[in-house]
This record gives structure tokens, sequence and C-alpha cells, in this order.
């Protein structure tokens, strides 16, 4: 019999389903050191709550996460709010000495994001970020080609993250296209993203230019007529250097239509260049300079070798979304054994807040921006 850890997961609806989904499945596809036990679900509105409960098969249900969060028979906290709620969540399980599972962006502002850090650090629990998109196998593969020098120096990172869910004028002002509830529009929800993909892959942003806008600044209410403004951007684009030395673009929208969840990036370096596109989420596209007549070949990242894979499914039986954050659990289990912090945890956070917050300053100042 495995050790088992009691989750208290706050949050029931879009990454709410994800997660409980990976608490779910990570002991049945992988060895996991723990049995994750589905303790508690936490919301406000009872109704919903409790048929999430049942139906993602949690053992309890809570509208006061602020108990739940502290119970005694809690080992992590997961966090699946909007950004408004991270810090008081976070620093309350930090404080109640549980591990702390958050998703991204880290919080709401940079000074948010280092009150979380500061109380995992007190308290010295063990922390994680779930940028989930590190741990498609096809990511992990192009981490391993740069880590073992084969695509050389880095010259380029050019990433872009592209959805068009709010071109309707007519499409309802919801919580993320609120400054108050989300902190940022494309840039906290999107920018952070790529943002971490980029410090994953290159290295450390150290200065950034770039503007947001929004496009569409009034939007009727959900279920209404009246309209609110919308305080957020609709799409952030950033010029990017970085402490190695290599340069790049990092473009955010809402508004790219034809794009529903288009995440990619595109590494140049002296040896190679590598592209990864979250819609072709199995594929790694690899250039090796080789001779006049080689081209961009395709990687199927469904061999038992590559990361993740060799406890899933046979050779080209493809995997998809929802696995990314399997694997993040499973590291996440992994690291409580050991003992580590695992990555990305607050720290990086941080860091990544630091990126966003230095494309707001650019954006204001019309001036290249120290992060
Ligand atoms: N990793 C990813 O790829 C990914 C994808 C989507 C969203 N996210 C992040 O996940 C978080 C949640 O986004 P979502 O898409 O699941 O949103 P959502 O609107 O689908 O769900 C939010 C949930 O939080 C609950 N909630 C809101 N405020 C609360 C509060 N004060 N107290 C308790 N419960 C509260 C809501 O009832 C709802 O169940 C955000 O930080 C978002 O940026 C990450």
């Amino acid at each position: 019999m495995k050790p088992k850890l009691n989750i208290a997961m706050i949050g029931y609806q879009f990454m709410g389903r994800a997660h409980s989904n990976a608490w779910r499945q990570v002991g049945r596809i992988f060895d996991p050191p723990y049995e994750p036990v589905m303790k508690v679900i936490c919301g406000r509105n009872e109704e919903p709550l409790k048929r999430a409960a049942e139906r993602y098969g949690w053992q309890e249900y809570s509208t006061d996460w602020e108990d739940a969060v502290r119970r005694k028979d809690i080992d992590v906290v997961d966090i699946c709010t909007p950004g408004d709620s991270h810090m008081p969540i976070a620093v309350a399980a930090a404080e109640a000495k549980k591990t702390v599972f958050c998703e991204k962006p880290l919080a709401n502002s940079l000074a948010e994001a280092e009150k979380m850090l500061d109380a995992v650090k007190r308290a010295s629990c063990i922390h994680m970020l779930c940028h989930n998109y590190r741990r498609a196998p096809a990511v992990m593969i192009a981490k391993q080609l740069i880590d073992d020098g084969q695509i050389g120096e880095i010259y380029h990172y050019r990433g872009s993250y592209l959805q068009d869910w709010i071109v309707d004028p007519d499409f309802p002002r919801v919580w993320r296209l609120e400054k108050a509830r989300a902190g940022s529009g494309a840039l906290g929800d999107l920018v952070s993203h790529t943002a971490d993909l980029s410090r994953f892959l290159v290295g450390e942003i150290t200065e950034v230019a770039g503007f947001l806008k929004t496009f569409i600044t009034e939007r009727p209410l959900p279920g209404s007529k009246s309209k609110a403004p919308v305080d957020v951007d609709d799409a952030a684009i950033s010029l990017v250097k970085f402490e190695n030395g290599a340069v790049g673009t990092i473009e955010a929208s809402r508004f790219a239509l034809g794009h529903k969840n288009h995440l990619r990036f595109e590494i140049n370096g002296s040896k190679g260049s590598i592209v990864f596109d979250l819609e072709r989420l199995n594929e790694l596209q690899l250039y090796i300079e080789e001779g006049p007549n080689g081209g961009f070949k395709t990687i199927l990242a469904t061999d038992a070798k590559h990361p993740y894979i060799d406890a899933w499914w046979p050779p080209g039986h493809i995997i998809g979304y929802e696995h990314t954050f399997i694997h993040t659990v499973l590291d996440l289990l992994k690291a409580i054994a050991d003992q580590k912090l695992p990555t990305p945890n607050f720290e990086d956070g941080v860091r990544n807040q630091r990126v966003l917050d230095a494309v707001e300053r650019a954006s204001i100042s019309a001036k290249w921006e120290r992060v």
C-alpha cells in the first residue's frame, strides 16, 4: 500500500476539471510515490460544486476554502481559481504548512507574487506553478536537444500564443476581461505561458519593449444588456532580450481569428532550429544544418524513449492536452517524496511576473524596460 496524500482543490470549472482528471489518472498510468486522495473540492456555489464533486469523484465538497486549507488531514492545496484569489489561498495554505500547487499566472501583480513566494519560503513547504506545457513530451525533447548543444548557440526565440474567442464585440465581459479579477488580459493569461517556455528553453529575460492593446473597450455583462468597461489588454506584443545574448519576440492575442489555442515557438540556433505548435502537440519540427538538401524533419514524440511516454501507449498512439496535467502532478508527487522543489515553482512564478510587469511598464513608457 502506498502512502496517501489528501488533496484540497479550490475551483471546479475548466482547470478544476483538468486537475481532477490528473489527480484521478496519475496513479492509473504512472507509479507515483503516493496515492493522491481527492478529499475535498471547494467553490462558492453549493449546487454546481456538489455536482462537480460527484462528477469528478471528490469525497467531500466545501464552500469554505479557508477551512478546507487549514484542515489537519489535508496535505496538498491545489489552486484552480482566477488570479485574484491565488495570493490569499496560497498564503493561507503555506501558513498551514501544506504543499501548494497553483495555476498560472502566479498572481495578479508582482507584489502579490512576491508575497506568495515569501510565504512558501517562510513555511519551507513544497510549491509548484502549473505551467503544464513544459511537460508535453515534444517540449521536453526540445529542452534536451538544447541542453545537449544540438541547436548550438541560441540566437532567436519567437513565441506566439494566439486565440480568437473574444472577437465578437457582444461576447460578455467575463472575469478574464476584468483587471480586478484577472490582473491583465492576454498578457497574464497567454504571455505568461510563452514567457515561461522561453525561460525554460532559452534562459532569463533581462529587458523588454512592448505594448498592450484593447480593441473592444466595453462589453455586455454576462446575462445582461448593460455594458461594463474592459480594462485588460486584448493583445500583448513584446520584444525581448535574454541574458545569454539571444533575442526574441513574444506575441499573444485573443483576436487572432482562426487560431483557437495556437501556442507556437520557434528557436533558431547556430546549428539548427526547433519549432513547436501546441495544436500539433505530439510533434516537434527539427532542422539540423546538414548541407543543401536538409530540411525540417518531424519528430513524432511518442516513442518509449521520449519523456513520460513509456507509461502511455505504443509508438504513434498519440496523447493530448490533459496528459500535460497528469505529467505535472506526477512530478509534483515525486518532488514531495524527494522533498525537493519541483519546477516551475513560485520562484519561477515571480520571475515570470517580473517579465509581465516589465511589458506593462514598457507599454506605458514606450521604452525598453529592465525586467
Ligand atoms: N494551465 C493552463 O493551461 C490554464 C488554462 C486555463 C486556465 N488556467 C488558469 O487557471 C485558473 C482558473 O481558470 P479557469 O479557466 O479554470 O477558470 P474558470 O472560470 O473556468 O473556473 C474558476 C473556478 O474558480 C472558482 N472561484 C472563483 N473565485 C473564487 C473564490 N474567490 N473562491 C473560491 N472559488 C472561486 C469558480 O467558482 C470556478 O469554479 C486561472 O489562474 C487561469 O489563468 C490555466
